[in-house]
Formats: C-alpha cells, structure tokens, sequence
C-alpha cells in the first residue's frame, strides 16, 4: 500500500492477490461469471483494509475458560453505497463482511458525448449523517460520476465517507480528491491515462457491460 502523491487520504493498494484478480478481470476473454466473481471479491479484500476503523463496543462472552469483555463491531452503523450499475457488482464483497450495513444506491450513467454524469436515481439509507459510508464503483476515470456521488450523499448530510475504486486514472483519483479532499479514496490500481473516449487505459473496458453481460 502507498499515498498517492503523498496525499494520506488516497490509498493505493499494492496487494499481489489483488493484482492476480485484476489481470484476470482485464482480459477480454474473462466472461460475466468470473468477472462478476472477480469484483466481489476484490471489494471483499479492499474493504477489509479499508473498514479497518469500523467503530466497536466491547460485550460480555463467556468463553469454555471465563468470561470476558470482547469486542464487535457496530454493523448498523455502516452505509455501502453503489454507484450504479458497476458499484453494485462491489456490495456483496463489503456485506460478506459486514451483514447488517445498510445499502443505498446512486443511478449515475456518462453521456457518451461530453462523459459528463447523469443521475438517474438515487435513495440513501435513514440517519445518514451518522453512518460511515462506503461508496463503490470499480472504474474511476474522469472523477465525474465520483464527485457527483459525494455532492449527492454530502447534500444529505452524509459525512464520514470512503470511496472504493478498482482501477483508477490519474485525472480520476485527481478530480475526486481536490472536489472532496475530506473522504478517503482507495484504489486497487492505478492506470496510465484516459483516452479520448475517456476509458481508462489498459483498463478493462466498460465495467457495467462486463459485470452485468450488456453491450
Ligand atoms: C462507469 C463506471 C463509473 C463511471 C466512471 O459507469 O461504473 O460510474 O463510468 O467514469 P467517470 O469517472 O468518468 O465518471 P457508466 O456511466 O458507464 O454507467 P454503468 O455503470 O451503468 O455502465
Ligand atoms: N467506465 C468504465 O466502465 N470503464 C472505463 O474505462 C471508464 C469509465
């Protein structure tokens, strides 16, 4: 794991397993099912890290030996958030950890002529202001539909929030944390560029299609 450009709050991650899950999912022979596995359980392991400081209460087991104070963690405080459709493809990875998260969802789509974001739905879990809030959408290209998302759940009183990202541009991970320099960012990689129909590059193409066997 490293800082992006030093920034604290934007985690790389460097993860061989991680690695080994991204090259498969970049191929363009890899099919929906394995994609779809694929996405799950690399939000699965990104959320691991990324939920590290999920708040807990300690209470009382009895153990075969004693009884102790132990630890569990506050599930009911969590919100994952997709960003549709891709980020959903990523919310059965963070619930496998977290069962009792609630789940809001945000309907965003590009324009295909100025790739700006659309929303098209959006509805967020009750008492958002006091929730850590998990945001997912795999691909992170131009930042736009990032942004939009955190205007969105910032506007609803949303405030401690982590974005969970795949593979990510550099013009992504730049837009989303100088737009919103309060939220931690996590990404899986980081690619080289976008090109001019502002797909990331290698990538793995469109993440919606893949995940969901549209074209
Ligand atoms: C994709 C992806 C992100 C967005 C990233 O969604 O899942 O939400 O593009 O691009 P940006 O950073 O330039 O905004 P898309 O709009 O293709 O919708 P889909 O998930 O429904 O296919
Ligand atoms: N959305 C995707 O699904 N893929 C990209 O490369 C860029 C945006």
């Amino acid at each position: 794991m490293y800082y992006y450009n030093d920034n604290p709050n934007i985690i790389i991650f460097e993860h061989p397993l991680l690695k080994h899950k991204i090259t498969l999912m970049r191929d363009k022979r890899t099919g929906t099912n394995e994609f779809r596995k694929m996405v799950e359980e690399i939000a699965c392991l990104m959320g691991f890290e990324a939920l590290k400081d999920l708040p807990t209460h300690n209470i009382e087991v009895e153990t075969p030996i004693e009884k102790c104070m132990s630890p569990i963690i506050e599930g009911k405080k969590l919100a994952v958030v997709p960003i549709l459709r891709a980020g959903l493809g990523m919310v059965e990875g963070i619930l496998d950890l977290v069962p009792s998260a609630k789940v809001g969802h945000i309907g965003l789509y590009r324009d295909p002529v100025t790739h700006e974001p659309h929303e098209y739905y959006c509805k967020l879990p009750s008492a958002i202001d006091q929730r850590l809030i998990v945001v997912t959408d795999p691909m992170l290209a131009t930042g736009g539909s990032g942004v939009a998302a955190v205007n969105f759940i910032k506007q609803h009183g949303g405030k401690h929030i982590k974005f969970l990202s795949i593979i990510a541009a550099p013009e992504g991970i730049e837009r989303l944390a100088a737009a919103h320099p309060d939220i931690e960012i996590y990404c899986a990689q980081v690619d080289r560029e976008l090109n001019e129909n502002k797909y990331i590059c290698p990538g793995l193409g469109d993440a919606g299609d893949r995940i969901f066997g549209t074209i």
